[in-house]
């Protein structure tokens, strides 16, 4: 009988308990009532009386020795979750940061824009950024030899001096073209989108960045009519105390043209580093649609006008979150974004 106390009492020491499926075999083979031990314990009366109770003496230590081990394997496993399966959850740790996107500030700018041309019932329409030549500037009256057509100014794709050229937008105005083949007066659109031009990088230029145009055209529309419009917009866009100026300027789509400045909305017109201590902001350029532009698709100028306008957007975004540098805008960096959360 000694002898078998010594082995089992081995196999108890030598047993690795290493995963949970371990840790049962070992309770199924030691420490239940048909285990190994148990059926020592039986065995005890077949010793003699004299021997019983040194006997008795072992087994019981035996059996302590055995439930020490399951106890210490047991919290061994239970705090590594290892082979358990359970995690060990620490509840003074910090929570974990959800990340919820955020709209880019040039789309909430837009979105603005969108939504107070539409409450005047304008609808929006929208063209391709890799455009045709003559709906980038052959059919908006662009002369042959205009600036505006050069390699300076414009990524071209294909490059035969032709109608059928390809380039990358250099404005929205492109997409007036498209909507008023598309479609017969009345017309009351904006072309919101991205356009393109090859301009030295800085601060405050950037090779791509975004308009909206805007285009009404209609039985007797007047410059008026212009001005009312473009007056609502400014007013709801950058507040009810700015002051509106249009100034004479010049496009070829557009006769007469105008740009359109409105007071500071830093300094509020005293001049600042912003406005160049001008007072004025230009916003965007407008003007009544000319009549080689109907003409050209096939809208009579005899009973049709209308007027355009076009407007950047970054400008707005940068001075809106007063945000310093336009290749932020275009930098995607959530280190940057992330600020623009509502
Ligand atoms: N396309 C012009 C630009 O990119 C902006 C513009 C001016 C659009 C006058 C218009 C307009 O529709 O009437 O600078």
């Amino acid at each position: 009988m000694k002898n078998s106390i010594e082995a089992l009492q081995q196999e108890i020491d030598t047993f690795v308990i290493n995963s949970a499926d371990e840790l049962e075999a070992f309770r199924l083979r030691f420490m239940v009532r048909k285990g190994s031990i148990a059926a020592m314990f039986n065995q005890l009366k077949d010793a003699s009386p004299a021997e019983r109770p040194h006997y008795g003496q072992l087994l019981n230590q035996l059996k302590e020795s055995a439930g020490q081990k399951y106890d210490d394997a047991k919290k061994r496993l239970d705090a590594s979750s290892s082979g358990t399966g359970k995690q060990h959850v620490d509840l003074t740790l910090p929570g974990r940061k959800e990340y919820s996107g955020s709209e880019h500030p040039v789309q909430k700018v837009l979105g603005d824009m969108k939504q107070i041309f539409s409450a005047m019932g304008f609808t929006i329409a929208t063209g391709p950024e890799l455009e045709l030549d003559t709906y980038n500037f052959e059919m908006l009256n662009f002369p042959e030899n205009h600036p505006a057509r050069d390699m300076q100014d414009t990524f071209f794709i294909t490059r035969k001096e032709g109608k059928d050229d390809l380039l990358l937008r250099t404005h929205t105005s492109p997409v007036q073209i498209r909507v008023m083949l598309d479609e017969k007066p009345p017309i009351r659109v904006i072309c919101p989108g991205k356009v393109y031009r090859n301009e030295a990088i800085s601060a405050r230029s950037y090779c791509v960045f975004h308009q909206l145009e805007g285009l009404y055209i209609d039985k007797s529309v007047s410059f008026a009519d212009l001005k009312a419009t473009i007056y609502s917009f400014a007013k709801q866009m950058f507040g009810s105390n700015v002051h509106i100026r249009f100034r004479p300027s010049f496009f070829p789509f557009t006769e007469p043209s105008a740009e359109v400045d409105i007071t500071c909305y830093l300094c509020g017109g005293k001049g600042c580093r912003v406005c160049k201590h001008s007072g004025w902001l230009e916003i965007l350029g407008c003007g009544m649609v000319h009549p080689n532009v109907l003409r050209n698709c096939n809208i009579d100028p005899d009973e049709y006008s209308g007027f355009a306008f076009g407007m950047g957007v970054d400008r707005t975004a940068l001075l809106r979150y007063r945000i310093n540098d336009i290749r932020l805008l275009f930098e995607n960096d959530v280190r940057m974004l992330e600020q623009f959360m509502q």
